[in-house]
């Protein structure tokens, strides 16, 4: 069975693309480098001892897509991570993330309408669900208004996977709505390394540890939360990868209740940022700089996941802490740093 990975040498990717190897899936991935770098291919085959079948592939281009799928007809499944993720960025340059968030997804889908590839998992995001109206979220929850670009291509790009869904006689989808991926695979051969400063929390507060940032800036505590700071679903990047082998698998078996699902992929477990704070500086056992700034504008107060219909449905459940997550962010932080 070959699988293609779109973005296979981005974070979430090549962790997925390790826990497909480790399943005996044959993998090949597709990638643009822009936030990504060669030598993962290298590092995911140190870690499971083979490399994945690569071609660097711009999926803006649509010429070079329909090349693509004109050359590799043996691919049985897809999972489609390529995609922008930077919520600030989205703002200041919506069209380069409708182009590239959206486009991409729609030349992928005329691929496999082409050639009857019928499994599809997409990755979709918590946001679409915005400031929710009950916690835990379950699926059923509505989708808000998007807050920026980026959440609205998450939206945008699940109204897409539904409307193909209704007409379609191949195709069949899991979107999995990922809450907040940490960590990195315990080897410390991949994880997050972001171009640029970070914008997400946990590679600021490594990177902060690591002397690369001055201070985290904790963003407001004066939230209606216990401590007053945002609440979180974190989840271990590895479990995160593990869910997209389960929902394949789903589909490759004809497990799927229908031909379009949506599954909430997070732990159930809420904490908020000074949590993560502290259990960072006793998983490192060290002291962490940071200070207590402004409210981020779009940040939501409170989202966590309701887990149930992946524990029961998909058969999946996250097994990692966030202690664990920290331990292993922390430990790649220091690797890439040659600490
Ligand atoms: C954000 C997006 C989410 C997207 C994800 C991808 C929103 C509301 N959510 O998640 O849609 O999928 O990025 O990367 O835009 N924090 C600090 N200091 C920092 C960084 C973050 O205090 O330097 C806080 C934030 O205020 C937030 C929490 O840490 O409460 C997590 O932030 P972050 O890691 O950026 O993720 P989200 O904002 O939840």
């Amino acid at each position: 069975m070959k699988i293609l990975v779109t973005g296979g040498l981005g974070y979430i990717g090549s962790h997925t693309v390790v826990e497909l190897q480790n399943n005996g899936y044959k993998v090949i991935v597709i990638d643009n480098l822009s936030n990504s770098a060669i030598d993962v291919l290298e590092r995911i085959e140190s870690i499971s001892g083979i490399r994945p079948e690569y071609q660097e592939l711009e999926l803006r281009d649509k010429p070079a897509v329909i090349s693509f799928f004109q050359k590799h007809n043996d691919i049985h499944g897809i999972i489609h991570f390529a995609a922008s993720k930077a919520v600030g960025e989205s703002i200041e340059n919506p069209l380069l993330y409708y182009e590239n968030n959206l486009n991409t997804l729609v030349y992928l889908l005329q691929e496999c309408e082409k050639y009857a590839i019928a499994n599809f998992i997409f990755s979709s995001s918590c946001t679409v669900y915005g400031e929710p109206d009950s916690l835990p979220i379950t699926e059923s929850a509505p989708v808000k208004k998007a807050t920026s670009p980026y959440g609205n291509t998450k939206q945008i790009a699940e109204e897409i996977l539904v409307d193909l869904s209704h007409v379609s006689e191949t195709l069949q989808t899991i979107a999995l709505r990922y809450f907040n991926p940490i960590g990195a695979h315990k080897t410390a051969e991949i994880g997050e390394l972001p171009k640029g400063a970070p914008q997400n929390l946990v590679p600021f507060i490594t990177q902060t540890a690591a002397g690369i940032r001055e201070e985290l800036s904790v963003f407001g505590d004066d939230y209606a939360t216990e401590d007053g700071s945002c609440i979180r679903d974190y989840i271990h990047v590895v479990d995160l990868a593990k869910a997209h082998v389960v929902a394949l698998e789903r589909l490759l078996n004809k497990k799927n209740a229908s031909n379009y699902e949506v599954f909430n992929i997070g732990t159930g477990r809420g904490s908020s940022v000074l949590e993560v704070v502290n259990a960072f500086e006793k998983v490192t056992n060290q002291k962490l700089n940071y200070k207590i700034v402004d409210r981020r504008p779009g940040d939501v107060v409170s989202v966590y996941a309701d887990t149930h219909k992946a524990n029961n449905e998909l058969g999946w459940k996250a097994e990692k802490s966030m202690e664990d997550a920290l331990e292993s962010a922390w430990k790649w932080e220091k690797k890439v740093r040659g600490m």
